[in-house]
């Protein structure tokens, strides 16, 4: 095999488009290619790092380093790529790696020297940073919005069942008598504080990265505080080595996303199960269930179970984002590069699955009275009962003895406790009378719990209440 002469080589390079191909003296395999590129990718940043691009060309212009005239060319050169990427005719090219190096060699191709000033002052490091953190801080905001949607959907279902009852379970067995409305507001409680999560991340994302450039900083005159203001951050981050490196603002973001879906998995596992004809306490719309492709009778509850498998990659992108950042040291390394992928999936799955929660919550049918013949069974109000005798002075653990020994009489029989005679009842304990009735209903049961936080159907209208207020636009 004849060896490539230096002019062949120069040859292959002028071909190739790479921002530092002077440097190196044979081109990379298409494997190794391949495997550090990001383009395909990092290019759904494109608008963003177009963004960033134009604000960073008004600050250069704003201390002369281009001319309003290059300032122009960019704006205008930049607009066209973002009409062609819009309308998917923009040329993405594996050669330029990534989507900085494609959109600045198309900006180049359009408009010639202005093009290649653009990145002055600049390096794809903290060019990078800043475009992640736009692009999150954006999809953040839809996020807060679709919890606050949930939140207002299950705060609706919740005023038409404030008084529905239902079986309140722990340990799965039956407990106590709650009001379906209260067991839907426990899921906007969780939703409400993964809003408060995403909001506090948010402060942490919108610091501005740029003006770090490759890690030292520049030795130009920029004014960073101008970039910030111009791309709406809050403030600048004020160590360049950090400003390239650290990837914390995702890894909180995906942890913040793997709660919203941990919270989303566990409502997702009730629907599952009040959804099973055995217990048949709801019914989803058809939209959200597949049949079965061999038992007719089937109706399976597709999405919240999809819902509650995706939990598990949102988590997984949680721990490969802190294992990906764990061993770096200062300042940037192209591991920083895996940061995207899971960071962009957990976007879409907490985006994807939000949305279709928010329809899927505001059509689900309730079944109140399979839910109300369950809470009949299982001795719900046992515990009322023993409280009855505690506000007739009896201490709580006799009171507790007293009620194990009436419900093991009704377990014989086959009866609830509110089916015992009041001679029979007074026969467990002398002290009780005929209003232990009110106190053995249901009704009455989830009537008496209507402090701050209680099932009471007045309270849980109070807090459902609330909640609409608060999440009204
Ligand atoms: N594509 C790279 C990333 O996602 C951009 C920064 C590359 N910088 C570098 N010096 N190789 O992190």
């Amino acid at each position: 095999m004849p060896k490539n002469t230096s002019s062949d080589l120069q040859n292959q390079f002028a071909n190739k488009a790479q921002a530092w191909s002077a440097r190196f003296s044979e081109p990379v395999s298409d494997l190794v290619k391949r495997y550090t590129a990001s383009v395909d990718f990092d290019q759904r940043m494109a608008a963003f790092d177009i963004q960033g691009s134009l604000a960073h060309a008004d600050m250069l212009a704003s201390i002369n380093l281009i001319s309003a005239g290059d300032l122009a060319d960019i704006q205008r050169g930049m607009k066209q790529i973002l009409d062609e990427i819009g309308q998917g005719r923009f040329n993405w090219s594996l050669d330029l790696e990534d989507v900085h190096l494609n959109i600045e060699k198309r900006l180049v191709e359009l408009i010639g020297d202005a093009g290649k000033r653009l990145h002055t002052g600049r390096s794809r490091n903290d060019q990078v940073a800043t475009d992640i953190r736009l692009w999150l801080r954006h999809e953040i905001d839809i996020a807060l919005d679709l919890l606050r949607q949930l939140r207002r959907k299950l705060a609706e279902l919740a005023l038409q069942h404030t008084g529905t009852i239902l079986p309140g379970f722990t340990h799965l067995q039956v407990a106590q008598p709650v009001t379906f409305g209260h067991h839907l507001l426990a899921y906007a409680e969780m939703f409400g504080r993964d809003a408060e999560r995403l909001a506090d991340c948010r402060k942490r994302v919108n610091r501005l990265p740029l003006g770090a450039a490759a890690l030292a900083g520049t030795s130009y005159p920029i004014d960073r505080e101008r970039v910030a203001k111009t791309l709406e951050f809050d403030s600048v981050c004020r160590n360049s080595l950090d400003a390239v490196s650290d990837r914390d603002f995702a890894i909180e973001f995906c942890a913040a996303a793997a709660l919203i879906m941990t919270h989303i998995s566990r409502l997702s596992e009730e629907l599952v199960l009040w959804m099973s004809p055995r217990v048949g306490f709801i019914d989803l719309a058809d939209r959200f269930c597949t049949g079965s492709s061999i038992m007719p009778q089937k109706k399976n509850p597709d999405v919240p179970e999809l819902a509650r498998g995706k939990t598990g990659r949102v988590n997984g992108h949680l721990i490969a984002l802190l294992t990906l950042m764990k061993g770096q040291p200062l300042a940037y390394n192209k591991d920083n590069q895996e940061d995207k992928e899971g960071l962009f999936d957990s976007a879409d799955t907490i985006r994807d699955t939000l949305t279709i929660f928010v329809d899927m919550i505001g059509g689900i049918k309730v079944k109140a009275d399979a839910m109300r013949s369950a809470a009949l069974q299982g001795f719900a109000t046992a515990t009322d009962l023993a409280d009855y005798l505690v506000k007739k002075g009896v201490p709580f653990r006799d009171a507790h003895e007293t009620v194990a020994h009436a419900v093991r009489a009704c377990e014989d029989r086959g009866c609830d406790l509110a089916d015992l005679s009041l001679a029979e009842l007074q026969g467990f304990h002398a002290l009780i009378e005929q209003d232990i009735f009110d106190v053995l209903t249901l009704e009455g049961s989830v009537a008496a719990r209507k402090h701050i936080g209680g099932t009471a159907p007045e309270r849980v209208k109070l807090e459902a209440e609330r909640i609409l207020a608060d999440t009204g636009l």
